[in-house]
């Protein structure tokens, strides 16, 4: 049977100003987007229209909605925060939840130092469970991201992160594919 394209939005994790882990995102977008089994988005926490006066559903964006609702499978860029996620990522993700059930997500960590990101990745997992999003067991991490790229936002050196993208890739197409065929055809 044809599949149409999985869904596999891109959602950059924090609204700061001057952000490194935009540059990470719009590279994963740019490099899964020319892949023909995959539709993408990035989805920008700072551009959101969602309240900072209320959390949870009670302030659901339909627009962001719809787009959990379309999605089969997420990716999270995360900056590592004080070891954990940005407070703005949270608020976000916060605001749907049947969306998100027996979805995959694959989260790929930024950080200043030289973990990575995996304690923010740690500390989203818990999260993830509780939303019903399924982790895959494969991270990208970007570690020292102020020295990867250059000041146009291009990686200088492309070929680790790309080979690296590639196996996070397949990982997070077979759990997407797998999750979508149980939603279809599983009560
Ligand atoms: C509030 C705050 C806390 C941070 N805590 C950590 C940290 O715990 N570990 C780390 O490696 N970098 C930390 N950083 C640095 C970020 O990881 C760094 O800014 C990196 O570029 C990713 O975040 P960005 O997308 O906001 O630039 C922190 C940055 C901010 C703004």
């Amino acid at each position: 049977m044809a599949q149409l394209p999985l869904f596999i939005p891109v959602i950059l994790g924090t609204p700061r100003q001057g952000r490194q882990s935009e540059a990470v995102a719009k590279f994963i977008v740019e490099q899964i987007g020319r892949r023909e089994d995959i539709e993408t988005e990035l989805i920008d926490v700072r551009t959101l229209p969602i309240a900072t006066d209320d959390a949870g559903e009670a302030i659901k964006d339909p627009g962001f909605a719809a787009q959990m609702e379309r999605a089969d499978g997420l990716i999270i860029v995360a900056p590592e925060y004080n070891h954990g996620y940005p407070g703005m990522l949270k608020h976000v993700l916060d605001t749907c939840l049947k969306e998100y059930i027996h979805k995959a997500v694959g989260i790929c960590g930024v950080s200043a130092g030289s973990f990575g990101g995996t304690r923010v990745i740690q500390n989203l997992l818990p999260v993830m469970r509780e939303l019903g999003l399924v982790t895959i067991f494969y991270d990208l991490n970007f570690s020292n991201v102020k020295t990867l790229f250059d000041e146009s936002g291009q990686l200088l050196e492309p070929e680790p992160q790309i080979r690296r993208l590639d196996r996070f890739m397949q990982e997070l197409i077979w759990m997407s594919s797998v999750l979508r065929y149980g939603r279809q055809e599983m009560q």
